[in-house]
Order: structure tokens, then sequence, then C-alpha cells
């Protein structure tokens, strides 16, 4: 730098403290690691090889190609057994349970009541009874008048029985039977171990046994054979179900 320089007011930097080679290469170096920083930032996002774009697209037209041309794949009639006819189940028509015949229906719900109960507990799952409670199976006053037979099961019973023997007392294990519960139990007793008076009591019987049992003095207290023979000997108000009558299994109720 001469001088007669413009600039010669300026001091020429004779001292050289600034290498301005090695100045310069330290930008150029600290200038390539930003660059190459900005690079890795970029990791996942640089631009896809041509080539890879091409093959992609030749798979696609080379799967597309074959998609379109195997259409039995797809084919609904393919599937299809021929002749194929869907089975109707037994009864499909009528989405309810099937009906049964009205002896064979409230039998089979009596004996769940008279085990659900415990009746079957004291007088025994045959009904044949033992030392603490009499037999039901041939019992005059199981088979005999439909009222006397629910008063002792809504009530119980003390002091002597139809056979005159007293086996102690026997509680009111029936109160909260609902109807079609107390003429299924009646109906199964009166049918079952060997009983056969072939008639069905009906849940409009049965309610009409729940409500004399209401009007009693004492209702829920044991009754007494006086009270029984006095009161009670006499057949259910209502009508008694054909015993072929179709019924529901379940309701108990006649079906058309
Ligand atoms: C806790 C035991 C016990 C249970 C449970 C019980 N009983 Fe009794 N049952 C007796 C006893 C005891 C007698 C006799 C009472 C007496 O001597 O006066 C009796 C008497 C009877 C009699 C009179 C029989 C006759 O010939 O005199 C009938 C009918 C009867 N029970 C039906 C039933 C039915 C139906 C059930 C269920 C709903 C039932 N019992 C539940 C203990 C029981």
């Amino acid at each position: 730098m001469s001088s007669n320089s413009p600039q010669s007011n300026q001091k020429p930097d004779l001292d050289e403290t600034i290498n301005v080679t090695q100045a310069h290469g330290r930008v150029a170096s600290e200038s390539a690691a930003t660059a190459r920083e900005h690079r890795i930032a970029d990791n996942g996002h640089e631009p896809i090889s041509l080539w890879v774009i091409v093959a992609c697209g030749v798979v696609l037209l080379i799967g597309g190609g074959v998609l379109g041309n195997v259409t039995s794949w797809f084919d609904y009639q393919a599937l299809v057994k021929p002749n194929y006819v869907r089975g109707v189940p037994e009864g499909a028509e009528n989405t309810g349970p099937v009906a049964k015949e009205a002896l064979a229906a409230y039998s089979t719900k009596g004996q769940k009541v008279y085990t659900a109960v415990g009746c079957s507990g004291c007088h025994g799952p045959d009904g044949r009874g033992g030392a603490a409670a009499p037999s039901l199976a041939g019992s005059a006053w199981v088979t005999g008048n439909t009222q006397k037979l629910s008063m002792i099961i809504l009530n119980g019973l003390k002091g002597p029985t139809s056979t005159g023997k007293d086996y102690g007392v026997m509680g009111a294990i029936g109160a909260n039977l609902k109807p079609d519960e107390l003429a299924a139990v009646m109906t199964y007793v009166r049918n079952g171990f060997g009983n056969s008076t072939s008639d069905v009591v009906s849940i409009e019987m049965a309610q009409a046994a729940k409500d004399a049992s209401a009007k009693r003095d004492a209702p829920g207290s044991s009754l007494t054979s006086d009270e029984l023979m006095a009161k009670h000997n006499q057949m259910l108000p209502g009508v008694a179900l054909e015993p072929t009558t179709k019924v529901d299994p379940v309701k108990l109720t006649p079906v058309p």
C-alpha cells in the first residue's frame, strides 16, 4: 500500500495482527460445517432419487394390471355353492319358546319351584316325606280340594295332618310365590310322586288362592286342620286348564 493512495490516512496494518489467510480459512471451514449441519437436519426429507420414483411407477402399473385382469378373485358367483339353500331351523317362524302342553309345562316349572322354595328339603325330592314331614305321595290333602292344598303352601300347617299324625309345624313356605309359581308347584305335587289328578291348576285359580289367603284373620300363620276343614275344604274358584292346552313354557299362559 503506497503512501499517496487515497486511503493513505488509514494506517496500514504493519504489525499484520490479523493473518488474512488464516482468517479466511476459518470462515471457510465454519461455513462448510454449517452447511453439513443443515444437511443433517434435513434427515428424512432428502429428495427422492428419480430411479426410485420410476421403479415405484413400474410396480404400480404391473400390479394394477394384474388386479384388473383377474376379476374372478372378486366374483361373488364364484363363492356361492350351486343350488345352496340356507337351512331354516324348525319353528324358526315362531321367535318365542316352543309351546308345550299345559300339564308338562306346569309340572316342569313346578318341579323347579319345589326344589327352589325348599319343599324337597323336608318332603324329599321323591315327595315321600320322612320322620320330620309327611309324605305328599298319596296324601289326601294334596290330591283333594285345591283350596286346602294352596292354603297349606301359602300359610303352613300345625297339628294333625291328613293322616291324623302330628309332625309339628310347617311355616308359610310359599307365602311369596307368584301366582304362576304357585299354580305350577300345586300342579307338580298333584301329578308327581305317583299322584295323578290330571288337572292343571290355572294362574287364575292360584291368584284366587292368594286372595283367600290374604283375607284370613292372621295371614301367614300356620293353619290347623280344623280351620282347613271349616273354611277351605273346597276347590279354588276359576277354571282349571285342560292338560293338553298349549302354553308358553316360561310364562305358563295359553298360546293361540
Ligand atoms: C321346613 C320343612 C318343610 C318345608 C320346607 C315344607 N314343608 Fe310341608 N310340611 C312340613 C311339616 C312338618 C308338615 C306337617 C305339619 C303338621 O304336622 O301339622 C308339612 C305338611 C305338609 C302338607 C300336608 C300333608 C298332609 O297330608 O297332611 C302338605 C300338602 C305340604 N306340607 C306341602 C308342602 C309343599 C308343597 C312345600 C313347598 C312349597 C312344603 N310343604 C314345604 C314341613 C315342610
